[in-house]
């Protein structure tokens, strides 16, 4: 483990918002450094911040102590002729891990291609895209608790995953360093794609490659989300989810919104709804909306986290007042 003073946090988030630093900044490379972080540390400190790859988060103010988890190993733990489980540091970039498991011809995260950060950040907003969310082939997480320094391993049925959720962004916040996940993937050189946008960009094709599909949604990100060069978070929001009758009384409204079947329920796109109050590229400062994606908000070099969250709040009352859905944030406000 190594411990730094007085770090800057722009290089550690993808939004890098001004004012954001660190008192305290620990990198922990092995298992036994988050041990000792927890028994050693953890119990002094009051405001403590776990960082993976920094991608999906608005950090608004300085913090007491960030710690950043750099466990990095990928190994296969079982395997039979039709699958594989594999067990990824949590340090490991996430995007590497989905190359890797696509080289080796083992299918269930391919459609996750190029979400930034990294694999310990993974199950904390159930990351996913293009169909595919990271609890679906997800076994087990392993973590250390705060500040006791347990070693834990939760089943994934134990981590009530979500639409962007999980027990670690929610009552289990800030109370776990995961350390490792688990993950069974189906050896699978071939798939069949759902959803819809991916499946009409790879041709309407009953059945395609893995590598096809790693391909296809690296080109469909690179054209509509903004490159890592301009300071963003991903989606900002998560999609609304209303009941069926809400659903119906905004489609009589609006009758070209998009909306999606989801659980019982109807999902919306963010992103359409933002749009149509008139947000997408527009600019507040150096805090701006993407204008080739509404749903993502991008820092245009100094904007501070609060100039963001200004913005953010701003699109969330125009949104309430047109559409009366109620906007959630899926990045993590710190
Ligand atoms: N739309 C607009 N204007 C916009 C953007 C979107 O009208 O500026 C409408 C379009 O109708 C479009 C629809 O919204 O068809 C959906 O847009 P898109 O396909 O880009 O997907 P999304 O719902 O905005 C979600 C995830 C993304 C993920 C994509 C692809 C959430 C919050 N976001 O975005 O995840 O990559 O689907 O599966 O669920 C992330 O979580 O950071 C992220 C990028």
């Amino acid at each position: 483990m190594t411990i730094a003073y007085d770090i800057d946090l722009r290089p550690f988030t993808t939004f890098r918002t001004h004012e954001a630093f660190a008192r305290q900044f620990y990198v922990l490379t092995r298992e036994e450094d988050a041990i000792e972080f927890a028994t050693t540390y953890a119990s002094r400190l009051s405001d403590i911040l776990i960082l993976g790859g920094g991608s999906n988060m608005l950090i608004t103010r300085p913090v007491e102590a960030v710690v950043q988890v750099q466990i990095n190993h990928r190994s296969i733990v079982d395997e039979t002729s039709s699958h594989v489980v594999i067990r990824l540091g949590a340090g490991e970039m996430w995007h590497d891990c989905v190359a890797w498991a696509v080289s080796q011809g083992w299918a269930g995260i391919e459609a996750m291609a190029l979400i930034p950060g990294t694999v310990g950040a993974a199950p904390i907003q159930n990351i996913g895209a293009y169909g595919q969310q990271f609890s679906d082939t997800c076994q087990w997480i392993e973590a250390v608790h705060l500040p006791s320094g347990r070693k834990m391993t939760f089943r994934a049925e134990e981590c009530r995953f979500g639409y962007r959720d999980s027990r670690f962004k929610s009552e289990w916040k800030g109370s776990f360093i995961i350390t490792a996940v688990g993950l069974k993937l189906e050896k699978r050189p071939t798939t069949t794609v759902h959803y819809q946008e991916l499946r009409q960009a790879l041709g309407e094709r009953p059945e395609v490659t893995i590598q096809e599909v790693f391909e296809c949604v690296i080109n469909l990100r690179r054209s509509k989300l903004p490159p890592p060069t301009l300071g963003n978070a991903g989606s900002f929001f998560k999609n609304p989810i209303v009941p069926g009758e809400v659903a119906l009384a905004l489609a009589a409204r609006y009758p070209s919104m998009p909306m999606h079947a989801y659980n019982g329920s109807v999902k919306l796109s963010a992103g359409w709804l933002i749009e149509q109050c008139g947000y997408k590229g527009i600019r507040r400062g150096d805090a701006g909306v993407y204008d080739r994606h509404a749903l993502v908000l991008v820092n245009y070099g100094n904007a501070r986290g609060k100039d963001i969250l200004s913005l953010a709040r701003e699109i969330k009352h125009a949104v309430q007042a047109q559409f009366g859905v109620e906007l959630e944030e899926e990045v993590i406000i710190v």
